[in-house]
């Protein structure tokens, strides 16, 4: 049996023959030394970790049926919990890039402790789209040429990339299709933010990334209910949000809030990634309107979120809350659309 800490990520496999079924038991992890407590009442639950990617897999059908859609929000949330974070390095990167006292030294020792993921972040650096070709050879120079704001914006790329290119079977997206959507809705919200909130560049950019985050939480669950949601979307409406909340009783964007719990995001993130399909109803959350709108940029750009979240209408509350007008954001996805190309080669 594989299980990962929650606390560092540490992955470790037990040999199933000594475990106590039956029991629950505790343990301090080996690496950080936080408590790892095991349930074994139940049936073995599936291996939770793949590396920085998430997998969920649908509960089995004889217990499914028997939910409330309530409970099963609680199952698929207590699975989000059961998963890996994001890795160690990267985690603490983010913490050091928020202290206003850290200096470049600090984040390049720290991200320097990751050879793989420093090699990322140094292709990224170099890419065309940052304008930087081959002028930076070492993380410290990174830093200190991108800047902070930009560094933090490609170390949440970076972080992001894998689990973000899965394929989505219940929402008929390829591999490296909500990949593409996402890093165009973060393009997007980036470019909106430059124009009408400058402070909120990097808050922006990571929302938009992981808007859609809760899809890959209920996608097994889609999946298995595609016929009864195609149905839905033929006979009664074409919207696949409400085809959601139909079937499972609640959306994407409820799963996305409490993924958000889970990553210790701030609250004003959380209510951005709840909203981002009725921004109206934020209770004028700026991120939330902003995240909306890049949404629609990125359809515009060719890179939607799956059939049933490409056609979606702009707010006008959202034009009117960010003072955009429709001609600024088809100007806007003209230029996302070369970018996510750019990067993602960059990146495969
Ligand atoms: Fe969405
Ligand atoms: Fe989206």
């Amino acid at each position: 049996m594989q299980i990962a800490c929650k606390e560092c990520g540490k992955t470790y496999t037990l040999p199933d023959d000594r475990l106590p079924h039956g029991k629950v038991v505790s343990f301090p992890c080996p690496a950080c030394k936080s408590k790892i407590t095991l349930d074994l009442r139940e049936p073995a639950k599936e291996d939770a970790s793949d590396g920085d990617r998430l997998v969920f897999k649908p509960l089995n059908e004889e217990s499914e049926s028997q939910l409330t859609s309530d409970d099963m929000k609680k199952k698929i949330i207590k699975r989000i919990n059961d998963l890996p974070p994001m890795p160690k390095v990267l985690f603490k990167a983010r913490q050091v890039l928020s202290d206003p006292n850290s200096s470049f030294k600090d984040i390049s020792k720290i991200i320097e402790t990751d050879q793989a993921i420093a090699a990322k972040i140094l292709k990224v650096a170099n890419s065309a789209y940052y304008g930087l070709s081959g002028m930076v050879s070492s993380i410290h120079q990174a830093s200190v040429v991108l800047g902070y704001q930009t560094l933090e914006q490609v170390i949440t790329m970076v972080s992001s990339a894998s689990m973000l290119g899965q394929q989505l079977k219940g929402y008929c997206l390829n591999a490296g299709g909500l990949w593409k959507h996402s890093l165009a809705t973060a393009l997007a919200s980036r470019l909106i933010a430059l124009k009408r909130a400058p402070s909120m560049e990097n808050d922006a950019f990571s929302v938009g990334l992981i808007h859609d985050a809760g899809k890959l939480a209920l996608d097994p669950y889609i999946a298995k209910h595609r016929k009864a949601i195609d149905r839905y979307l033929k006979d009664v409406s074409p919207s696949f949000l409400s085809a959601e909340h139909h079937i499972l009783g609640f959306d994407h964007t409820e799963i996305a809030q409490d993924l958000c719990q889970k990553w210790k995001l701030p609250d004003s993130q959380a209510a951005a990634m709840r909203f981002h399909h009725c921004p109206e109803k934020s209770e004028d959350n700026q991120l939330a309107h902003i995240v909306h709108l890049a949404n629609y940029v990125a359809c515009l750009a060719g890179f939607g979120g799956g059939p049933g979240f490409t056609d979606l209408p702009v707010s006008p509350a959202s034009l009117e809350f960010m003072v955009l007008k429709t001609a600024t954001l088809e100007e806007l996805a003209a230029q996302v659309a070369s970018s996510v190309e750019e990067i993602t080669a960059t990146l495969s």
